[in-house]
């Protein structure tokens, strides 16, 4: 029996860092002052913490400025919005990135709605999904984009294979489907009122699973010599030290079997959210600044 790749998403994110802040310094030789990126969060979910405070630590490592913003729980909906207002008409600020979830008395559309397209580094501005939709340059969602940046390294090009995503949120589902299909692949998207998943998710040349529930996808559905994006992060509890374990949405150890390539959980997309958002930070800059798009990125 043959065993697929493992698709090492920390050596690629880290890969793209390195660019990243090569892109950094010559954009602050060039513009005479550093991208910056200011991160809201609100409340104290600790899983939220923990991103928001490697987000920041990664941006200063890329030689940006980074500039934290955090708020109670019991924020109301209009002095988050004046705050959102103010960094829209702050100079240093390139990318405004609000952590989600927000606290559930505060309207989430309303708050993304009042991000400045131009600034929108998570690419969930209506204005920024709309245009990724239609075919226009856009900030792009950086989950999703992590995941075709792997797809294209693993595949180069994906014009005429058959993708199936896994999950339709707005944050994974929906731009990943736009992307895929912007790289001329045949898409479907199935969710949870899908009937036949299984005959569905093997007809894909690629799998990009988002459903956010642990090991759903199994092994046997897999067309054998596909490639498997895991973008699932589940926390299971059936550890004996009671600490339990993190898994995909895909069952990976059977997967193994019957894949070309998979991302493994942790160390597969995980690591290229942060470095796309940085990416897409010092995209921001230079469009502001009315710079030409950095080389390679
Ligand atoms: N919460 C979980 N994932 C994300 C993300 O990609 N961006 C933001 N803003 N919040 C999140």
């Amino acid at each position: 029996m043959t065993i697929g790749k493992i698709i090492d998403g920390k050596a690629f994110a880290a890969g793209l860092r390195d660019k990243v802040a090569e892109g950094v310094a010559a954009f602050a030789a060039q513009a005479g002052r550093k991208p910056g990126l200011a991160v809201v969060l609100v409340g104290e979910d600790p899983a939220s913490a923990v991103y928001v405070r490697n987000k920041g630590k990664m941006t200063v490592a890329t030689g940006m400025e980074s500039y934290e913003f955090k708020r109670p729980a019991s924020i109301g909906a209009d002095d988050l919005l004046d705050l959102i207002e103010e960094l829209n008409h702050d100079d240093r600020v390139d990318g405004i990135l609000v952590q989600l979830p927000l606290p559930a008395h505060i309207d989430e559309s309303a708050v993304l709605a009042a991000i400045d397209p131009a600034k929108d580094v998570d690419g969930f501005h209506v204005v920024n999904a709309g245009k990724l939709a239609t075919g226009q340059e856009a900030l792009v969602p950086c989950t999703p984009l992590g995941c075709i940046m792997l797809l294209k390294d693993e595949l180069g090009d994906l014009t005429g294979l058959e993708a199936v995503v896994v999950g339709r949120s707005n944050i994974v589902g929906k731009p990943m489907a736009q992307l895929l299909l912007a790289e001329s692949c045949t898409v479907t998207i199935a969710h949870s009122r899908t009937r036949d998943i299984a005959s569905i998710v093997h007809r894909a040349d690629i799998v990009v699973a988002a459903v956010g529930r642990a090991e759903m996808v199994k092994g046997e559905w897999i067309k054998p010599g596909a490639t498997v994006i895991d973008v699932g992060i589940n926390r299971v509890a059936d550890t004996e030290d009671g600490k339990g374990r993190i898994v995909g949405d895909v069952a990976t150890a059977e997967a193994l079997a019957h894949v070309r390539a998979i991302t493994p959980v942790p160390g597969g997309v995980g690591p290229m959210t942060i470095a796309v958002l940085l990416r897409n930070t010092l995209v921001a800059a230079h469009a502001r600044a009315g710079l030409a798009k950095p080389d390679g990125l």
